[in-house]
């Protein structure tokens, strides 16, 4: 038998936590947390726009550290 606890529930709807936060407070963190999400899915993705624009004579070393900092 599986005692993994099945945990479902609707997207944009905050019930309560482990953490015994208020809800207006959780809310509030998570606002905080989407936020700083989508900002590291801007800069993923603005890395990787100069990984594959990069031109010039540094082309390779620049090209190869983009692609690295893009995969951590
Ligand atoms: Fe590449």
């Amino acid at each position: 038998m599986s005692s993994q606890k099945k945990s479902q529930q609707s997207a944009g709807t905050v019930e309560e936590n482990a953490l015994r936060l208020e809800k207006e407070k959780a809310e509030q963190i998570i606002d905080a947390l989407n936020t700083d999400l989508a900002d590291a899915y801007v800069l993923y993705h603005q890395l990787h726009k100069h990984h594959w624009n990069v031109e010039g004579a540094e082309f390779r070393d620049i090209h190869v550290f983009l692609q690295q900092v893009t995969r951590t």
